[in-house]
């Protein structure tokens, strides 16, 4: 049997907060181990990293949600008795809930849906000084999301959804105003869809019932009941909430277009579905969004002759692994060439989670990402042009989740 790399110290909560995405990395060099120990929130944390790591973080016969993240996200981004907390059949029944949503059908109207929404702003962009992409981004993905979920958006209350959408998504890492900000938004988002699945219920309000609005409204459990009002609600946020997050993917997505002249050069002058999608791989890949995932060991067990003891905490390092230098060549350059032979693996490119979508955690909303963010990019180099003015383009990489300081601002927008 194997020792478990240990560091010292009482806590290092705030080491976490003062290095981000950086934390499990920096340690793992150091330690030159894809496993350790640490000590957050005041317990005994074990941070896994890397392919083979994933593979088993993503064992359900070893590890479980319930009890795996702190209050303070389940108040900001997550809410009470969502999915993401859910274990085995209970699990799995709910999550097929969600990926039924997610049919070839239902993504090219999403799509459709979108480039109207892009067209229409970049006409309005015409006639601004200037525009911020992260907020006109996550303006155009939350009237989207609402659209195709049969949520209806009054027209004066659409930026105020989106800054809390936003703010949910932001208080991940905050302490501060941040966390209140994000606990605010979320109390107020869900008295709103609230409203929406008792109108659904009622009948008073009548989406397709194909929609998001209609099939978690209507859900039925493993009982044979329906969800209650609030984690109904919960889950239609957990539709809404995250393709607004897709917003920062796509400020991301026009930064490299800015700092990589001859990807852009090649993505404008080549009507090519395969370079975007490699640019978009590679931007979630590279771009810091999603940190490190939690969850808890649900019995003992030996892994690579390290004992893992029930009820520990155990955190995957999501940016980190995409980030291996065992995984990949020269991690820290951008290029999207890199997904050209790629051919895909559950563990080693894990932005959105690893595994299986049906019989694990990974992200449900896979495929919108990736459909929305190639959406957006052939919108940005295909059907407009715009200037970008000097600005302060740093991202924080101890802010998780982190953002371009200045939002991505363009200028003479010109619609094509
Ligand atoms: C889960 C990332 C977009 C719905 C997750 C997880 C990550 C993630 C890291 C956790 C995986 C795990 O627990 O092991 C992202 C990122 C997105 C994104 C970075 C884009 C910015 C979406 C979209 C949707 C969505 C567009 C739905 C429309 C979900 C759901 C879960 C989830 C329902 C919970 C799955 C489960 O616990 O079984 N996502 N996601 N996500 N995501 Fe996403």
């Amino acid at each position: 049997r194997r020792q478990i790399p240990a560091e010292k110290g009482l806590d290092h909560t705030l080491d976490l907060l003062s290095q981000g995405f950086h934390f499990i990395p920096n340690r793992r060099e150091r330690f030159q181990s894809n496993i350790f120990q640490t000590r957050l929130m005041g317990k005994k944390a074990i941070c896994l990293s890397g392919k083979e790591a994933a593979r088993v973080f993503y064992d359900n016969r070893f590890f479980k949600r319930q009890g795996a993240s702190p209050n303070r996200v389940k108040k900001t981004l997550f809410g009470q008795n969502g999915v993401q907390g859910m274990d085995g059949e209970d699990h799995k029944h709910r999550k097929r809930m969600f990926l039924s949503l997610m049919t070839p059908d239902r993504l090219q109207e999403l799509q459709i849906i979108t480039q109207r929404l892009w067209k229409q702003k970049a006409k309005e962009w015409e006639n601004a000084d200037h525009v911020v992409l992260l907020k006109e981004a996550e303006e155009i993905m939350c009237r989207a999301a609402c659209e195709w979920a049969g949520v209806p958006l009054l027209e004066d209350e659409v930026k105020q959804h989106t800054t809390e959408f936003s703010r949910m998504i932001d208080a991940f890492g905050g302490t501060g105003s941040r966390y209140k900000k994000g606990k605010k938004a979320r109390q107020h988002s869900e008295k709103w869809i609230q409203q929406v699945i008792k109108q659904v219920r009622s009948g008073e309000r009548q989406p397709p019932p194909y929609t998001a609005a209609y099939i978690i409204a209507m859900h039925t459990e493993r009982n044979g009941r329906k969800m209650d009002t609030a984690t109904a609600a919960v889950e239609l946020i957990n539709v809404l909430r995250p393709i607004v997050a897709i917003g920062r993917f796509i400020m991301f997505g026009a930064l490299a277009l800015h700092e990589y002249p001859a990807v852009e050069e090649t993505l404008r002058t080549t009507d090519n579905e395969k370079y975007t999608r490699m640019f978009v791989q590679e931007l979630r890949r590279y771009y810091p969004f999603a940190p490190f995932i939690g969850a808890v060991v649900r019995k003992d067990f030996l892994w690579n002759e390290y004992r893992l003891k029930k009820g520990t905490l155990v955190i995957m390092d999501i940016y980190g692994t995409n980030h291996h230098p065992e995984l990949w060549k020269e991690p820290e350059v951008f290029r999207p060439e890199r997904f050209r032979d790629w051919e895909g693996h559950p563990f080693s490119f894990i932005p959105q989670g690893g595994g299986d979508h049906y019989t694990g955690h990974r992200c449900a909303g896979e495929w919108i990402t990736i459909m929305l963010m190639k959406t957006s990019i052939e919108f940005l180099t295909g059907h407009m042009t715009y200037q970008v003015p000097a600005q302060d383009l740093c991202y924080d990489m101890a802010r998780m989740p982190t953002l371009l300081n200045s939002g991505f601002i363009i200028e003479n927008v010109k619609a094509r």
